[in-house]
């Protein structure tokens, strides 16, 4: 073993250990991590061990869920110019041996890249929504904001080979009939994409759309109220996939944004039945429910609380920025809720899984990837907020970054980004 190269003894040992080094004591201690075993030309391994201590470390006013971490050693360019960053070495086989990310586009002010992101696989196109309620947007409650899609056959090798094709694919605007008020989320249902609006004002109540893929996009309103009343402003959605009732978050970012009337009903996750009109509720105990999916199998349904943000009542960083996980039971109902996992910088939004059960949560500096048990094993960084992103088939993403647009290649495969039920 002392005369195998360094990098073959990695492989062998990995991520048991890999080396020795020296403390301050001079005392050699065994060097536990992610070994550095063929890292990928856009990778680098983070070794968290480099910053447990830090001797100095600000006060909660200067490091919070607001701001990023540069870890010592490292830069923001530096972390952007290799933006797969390998946490734990499981993170290898999530990003294959050639990842790559693009830059598609900048919107510059504009929030134009930001949620409800649905792979459509009948045209390969995925679509998207511009920030609802950002005043940079100006949407909310003076005007809606906007469906967009791209052409993933844009999207060549010669693109994915670059770190910047702006503006090389072209970002279309799409306009539903009727018209999609405020669309914060989305996914695929019965060969047509579902996308829940967040309303507008007292009088247009929040949505489940259902939208046809292809011009004109013809749409159905599949529910807008319970027994009545309305709801706060639906931000997620997600299909149960054993029982393919329509489950969704409904926080109350509408009003803290100013574009809806306070609210009238408890933050919670809801479900929805779509054969029989059944309206009721599987989870509650949320600050702002936001992002939902489940896992391939629909053993358990992730959902992500992103009560850190409280829109124009400000942060407040003692509450949630985290991933709660139930166990699904045969019935749809929700249960033994557990903490998955705590994410900063920013909040979780959007979260997908990947078909080994890998869980992918949109944040501040870009998309974290855990394991099935919680573990952050690594990011694809892009230095600033990524709300959501979703896979397209196999080995493609699309990560909405607010004024910015990538895509990313890598080895893992939606668990279901195009499905239809
Ligand atoms: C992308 O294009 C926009 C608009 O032309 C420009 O403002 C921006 O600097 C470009 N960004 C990069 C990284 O080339
Ligand atoms: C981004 O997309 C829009 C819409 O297609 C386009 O007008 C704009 O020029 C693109 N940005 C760049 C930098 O090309
Ligand atoms: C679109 O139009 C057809 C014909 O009127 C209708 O049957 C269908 O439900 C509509 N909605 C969607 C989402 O396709
Ligand atoms: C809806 O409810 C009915 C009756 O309980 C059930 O048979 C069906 O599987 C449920 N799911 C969907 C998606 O309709
Ligand atoms: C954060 O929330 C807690 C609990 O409601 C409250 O006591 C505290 O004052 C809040 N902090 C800020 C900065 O709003």
């Amino acid at each position: 073993m002392v005369s195998t190269p360094f990098s073959r003894l990695a492989n062998l040992v990995a991520g048991t250990l890999l080396l020795t080094t020296a403390d301050t004591s001079g005392r050699y201690w065994p060097k536990v991590g992610v070994s550095a075993r063929d890292v990928p030309a856009l990778a680098q391994v983070i070794d968290q061990k480099t910053f447990n201590v830090l001797h100095k470390v600000p006060s909660p006013a200067v490091a919070n869920g607001r701001s990023q971490f540069i870890p010592p050693g490292t830069t923001k360019e530096s972390l952007f110019a290799k933006p797969f960053h390998v946490y734990d070495e499981e993170f290898y086989d999530i990003i294959g041996p050639n990842p790559t990310l693009t830059l598609l586009n900048q919107s510059g002010t504009n929030p134009r890249f930001h949620e409800a992101p649905v792979w459509s696989p009948i045209n390969d196109e995925m679509f998207f929504a511009q920030s609802a309620g950002d005043p940079a947007a100006g949407t909310g409650l003076k005007k809606s904001a906007m469906i967009q899609k791209i052409a993933l056959s844009e999207v060549t090798t010669a693109v994915s080979s670059q770190r910047s094709a702006n503006g090389t694919v072209r970002v279309q605007f799409v306009a539903p009939t009727p018209e999609i008020i405020n669309p914060n989320g989305g996914t695929n249902y019965r060969n047509r994409i579902l996308i829940v609006g967040e309303g507008q004002g007292d009088s247009v109540a929040p949505a489940i759309y259902l939208m046809h893929p292809n011009a004109p996009y013809n749409t159905t309103v599949l529910l807008d109220n319970f027994f009545g009343r309305q709801f706060n402003s639906i931000n997620d959605v997600a299909i149960n996939p054993r029982s393919q009732e329509i489950y969704f978050t409904d926080p109350t970012y509408g009003y803290v944004q100013d574009f809806r009337p306070a609210p009238g009903v408890q933050k919670q996750v809801w479900r929805f039945n779509a054969t029989t009109g059944a309206v009721g509720v599987v989870a509650d105990g949320f600050n702002m429910p936001n992002g939902i999916t489940f896992s391939p199998n629909g053993a358990f349904a992730y959902v992500t609380d992103t009560g850190i943000i409280q829109g124009n009542f400000g942060d407040n960083f003692t509450f949630p920025s985290t991933i709660y996980r139930y166990n699904v039971q045969d019935d749809g109902t929700f249960e033994s809720r557990k903490v998955f996992a705590f994410l900063t910088p920013g909040v979780p939004d959007g979260i997908h899984v990947d078909t080994k059960g890998n869980v992918y949560a949109g944040g501040g500096d870009g998309v974290h990837v855990y394991n099935p048990a919680g573990k952050l094993v690594g990011k694809i960084y892009v230095g600033g907020t990524s709300a959501n992103f979703q896979f397209a088939g196999k080995g493609r993403m699309v990560i909405l970054a607010e004024t910015e647009l990538y895509f990313a290649t890598l080895a893992a495969e939606g668990a279901f980004p195009g499905q239809m039920y």
